[in-house]
């Protein structure tokens, strides 16, 4: 039995809490040593009460997580659609039948190992002629229900993050990383996010918005090509597909952690201060 076997449900799910937390800090390495376990069952009460059932999901810790890198390089992406030229943009009037293409090629995928478990294809939600473009990981459980992303608790904060914006939900574009769930909302695995990945870049390339955020490490790693701590990659502004992308963290770690919604609102404000946008006045 391993380790994580031998836990209670209770400390498991603490346990994922506790190691996504820290992967959404930007802190990736991780060693173990033998730990006494009358210790860490002590330890399970001192913890905060976990996430519910739906946030975080009761997924076995395997030995070698994929957020457990050996080094900060993620293996090569297969080759990928180069960003058009300005020329060949997509008309505004155009891209909600360009990006209805994707979707079709997409079709009823079944490209990578995550399709097994999928009850919807999570595709994108918002303004195909948005000026401004959500990236997360991965849709959940109540968007693979829904076939829409962020629409549970993580998506009720980005809409929150998104008015205090002065904008809604109806005027921006959302779209994941990988389009199917991962089990137990995993992390997905590199093999997964680089099959799935050409869709979100082609969805970028019509949508073209004058700026991306990326929601937390996994979609900075996958629309930078490079994994780094997010704490290395919050604060300026990136260049991706001849878009500026700014990287602030995933609303699942705000909610678990509002201390930082802070820190992700001066995140947003490099987004607004890039689209010319001054936040609503509260009078
Ligand atoms: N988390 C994500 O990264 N994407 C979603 O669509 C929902 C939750």
């Amino acid at each position: 039995m391993t380790l994580a076997q031998s836990l209670d449900p209770a400390t498991r799910q603490a346990l994922i809490a506790r190691v996504r937390f820290y992967r959404d800090l930007g802190l990736t390495e991780f060693y173990r040593r033998p730990v006494d376990s009358a210790l860490l069952v002590q330890l399970a009460g001192a913890w905060e009460t976990p996430p519910p059932p739906s946030a975080v999901q009761d997924e076995p810790i395997s030995p070698q997580p994929s957020f457990f890198p050996e080094d900060h390089s993620i293996p090569p992406r297969k080759p990928m659609p180069a960003p058009p030229a300005v020329a060949s943009a997509v008309p505004a009037a155009d891209r909600a039948a360009a990006l209805q293409l994707i979707r079709e090629d997409l079709g009823d995928c079944t490209r990578c190992p995550l399709h097994s478990g999928r009850n919807k294809l999570v595709f994108a939600d918002g303004d195909p002629n948005a000026r401004l473009m959500f990236v997360g990981e991965g849709p959940g459980a109540d968007e693979d229900a829904q076939g829409l992303p962020f629409v549970g608790r993580a998506g009720q904060l980005l809409n929150n993050m998104i008015a205090a914006m002065g904008l809604n939900r109806e005027q921006v574009y959302i779209a994941n990383v990988v389009k199917c769930r991962p089990p137990g909302n995993r992390t997905p695995e590199p093999d997964e996010a680089n099959t799935c990945s050409p869709f979100l870049f082609r969805q970028i390339d019509v949508v073209r918005p004058e700026v991306l955020v990326a929601l937390g490490a996994t979609a900075a790693t996958y629309l930078l090509g490079q994994r780094q701590p997010l704490a290395g990659l919050r604060g300026r502004v990136h260049s991706v597909r001849g878009t500026r992308l700014i990287v602030t963290y995933h609303p699942a770690y705000l909610l678990r952690d509002p201390r930082q919604k802070k820190e992700a609102w001066a995140d947003l404000q490099i987004a607004m201060r890039e689209l010319g946008l001054k936040p609503p006045s509260r009078g």
